[in-house]
Order: C-alpha cells, then sequence, then structure tokens
C-alpha cells in the first residue's frame, strides 16, 4: 500500500506536474487556479538556485558571465586540430548511420544521435567526441554555476542541421517564438559546425530572463492559466501574451516592459564557437532567409536535474519511519 502510494505520488508529483510544463487539461487549470504553480515556482526554484560564483575560481569571467546574463558564447571553443578532428568524426559518422529526417515547422531537419550504436567503428568515434567534450571545461562550468550533478555530461550529443530553400515558409515552427522550457534554472548548449548568422537562423537569448523575480511568478502564472486555452486573446494580450507559430509566446511590449528590447542577444556566431544557455530564460531560434544551412552539434543537461531531484523525492516516500 505504501509503496504505491509513493509510486503514485513520484507520477503526479515528479513527472508530470513539477518538472514539465503546465499540461492542456482542465485538472491542472483548477490546481493552477489554487496555487499550485506558485508552489512549484518556489520550490523548483530553491532546489535548482543557481550557485554564488568564488572570484578566485577558475573561469569566473565565464561562469559570472553565464549567471548574470543566462548565455554564454565562448569563440574558438577548441584548439583548431580537435575541432578539425572532431569534424573530420562527424563526417566519417554520418557515412555510417542513418541520419533522420523530419521537419521543425517547415524546415527540413536532418539529425542523428551519438548515442545509437551501430558498429565497432562508429562508436570508437564517438567515443572520441564524447571525450572532447568530456574534457572541457563545460561540465566544470555546469556545476560550478548550478546545482547539477554530473558523472557523464555527454551521453546525448545530437548532431542537427535545418536547411532553408524558401524564407517564406518559415512558420508553424514552435521554437521560433521566444520561449521558456523550464520555471527554473536549467541548461542547453550547443557547438556551432557552421557560421550560425541572423540570415541562418541563429540562436537568440533575452539577456537576464533567467532571473527569478515577481514578474517572472505572474508569468508562470499566467502561463498556466492560458496553457489550458479557456481564455480569450485579449486577455492573454493585456497580460503580455499572445499565440503565435503554434504555441503561447510574450509580446514585444512584454519584452520591452520587463528587459528592454536591447536586452535580446543575437547569437551569431562562427563554427567552433560554444554557447550555454539556461533555459528559464527566454529564448528562440532566429528565422531563416533563403538558402541558408545551420549546422550545429547540440546537448541538453536537463535530465541530470531531474535524476538528482527524483532520488530525492524517492528517499523522501521511502525512508524508514
Ligand atoms: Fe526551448
Amino acid at each position: 500500500m505504501k509503496k504505491n502510494v509513493a509510486k503514485f505520488l513520484s507520477i503526479l508529483f515528479y513527472k508530470r506536474l513539477f518538472f514539465d510544463a503546465p499540461q492542456n487539461n482542465f485538472k491542472n487549470h483548477m490546481l493552477n487556479k489554487f496555487g499550485f504553480q506558485k508552489l512549484r515556482y518556489f520550490l523548483l526554484n530553491k532546489k535548482f538556485k543557481l550557485k554564488k560564483i568564488n572570484q578566485n575560481s577558475k573561469n569566473f569571467k565565464f561562469k559570472d558571465l553565464l549567471n548574470k546574463d543566462g548565455i554564454l558564447m565562448i569563440k574558438n571553443f577548441f584548439k583548431e586540430n580537435e575541432y578539425e578532428r572532431l569534424k573530420q568524426n562527424i563526417n566519417q559518422i554520418k557515412s555510417y548511420c542513418k541520419i533522420d529526417h523530419y521537419f521543425l515547422g517547415n524546415k527540413d531537419t536532418y539529425s542523428f544521435v551519438f548515442n545509437k550504436k551501430s558498429n565497432n567503428e562508429t562508436n570508437s568515434l564517438i567515443n572520441e567526441i564524447k571525450q572532447l567534450f568530456g574534457n572541457s571545461i563545460i561540465k566544470e562550468l555546469l556545476m560550478s554555476c548550478s546545482n547539477i550533478n554530473i558523472n557523464d555530461i555527454f551521453t546525448d550529443i545530437i548532431y542537427q542541421k535545418i536547411l532553408s530553400n524558401d524564407s517564406s515558409n518559415d512558420f508553424n515552427d514552435h521554437a521560433s517564438e521566444f520561449h521558456s522550457d523550464k520555471c527554473y534554472p536549467c541548461f542547453k548548449g550547443f557547438l556551432t559546425l557552421n557560421h550560425n548568422t541572423v540570415s541562418s537562423g541563429c540562436y537568440e537569448y533575452i539577456k537576464g530572463s533567467h532571473l527569478p523575480s515577481p514578474s517572472r511568478l505572474e508569468y508562470e502564472y499566467y502561463l498556466s492559466l492560458f496553457e489550458s486555452k479557456i481564455y480569450n486573446e485579449k486577455t492573454m494580450y493585456e497580460k503580455g501574451f499572445q499565440f503565435r507559430n503554434n504555441r503561447i509566446t510574450i509580446t514585444d511590449r512584454y519584452i520591452d516592459k520587463n528587459f528592454g528590447m536591447n536586452s535580446i542577444k543575437k547569437c551569431e556566431a562562427e563554427e567552433n564557437s560554444l554557447i550555454i544557455s539556461n533555459n528559464m530564460g527566454f529564448h528562440k531560434r532566429g528565422r531563416f532567409e533563403n538558402n541558408q544551412i545551420r549546422e550545429q552539434l547540440r546537448f541538453g543537461f536537463y535530465k541530470y536535474q531531474k535524476s538528482d531531484f527524483s532520488k530525492w523525492l524517492r528517499y523522501i516516500l521511502n525512508r524508514k519511519q
């Protein structure tokens, strides 16, 4: 019995309601009306709040930028010979692996995950890439800034290439509107494999939008209600929200009022640039112009936060009296 209750609670609180974005259903709507989203916001921000960076710590400048702005860009990330090796490996892996083709909105997208085991040849190339990232400063950066407990952070590296032949059809991709992934600090990153420019939909981020504040709490509360889809556009607009490209996003008026339009950073970056982003902050991919290609190696770190929290929750629920 106790086990079943623990299982039920862990599903209810851990998976569905705590970590994921608010679900579009009436039950959640009512929970949120009674303040569930506010509770979730407080607990998760307490649990995952950003760490203070010691001035004397290694790479202080980078850590401080990531903490203050929520976004960090490091150009020429790998040494020239390391980067060349990385590109060679990717090209070889591409020739061995099946590359998935799908659409992001209307854009042709090709990708593959590096942990798909196909043969020994590919595995050794993949291991070499993972090692390259593992030996870099990424792990230390993230562990100094946030409450992430990481052993092997590069289990899920994804190669992604987006092609654009026609700029007029760049719609329907929900990633192309400003949004936040979670209501608490969380991190993603990517390495550019070609020159990411404004014309090729480079990443955009609102600097400082990752910091908890009363207005952010208000945003989370209204988002949770509007996600239930029972509000009209006028009410949403008054609170700074609008529906565009298949998602609820924020209006320019909201951005200007809370952060200023100048806070939007367009991450134009030559190849071999590393970008790490705290995706509690508002972010999106930019719009594509004709005949553009954007190529990246992408990695997410969300699951390291989940597992940590889930261990803690399981401990609380299952501990002996
Ligand atoms: Fe996102």
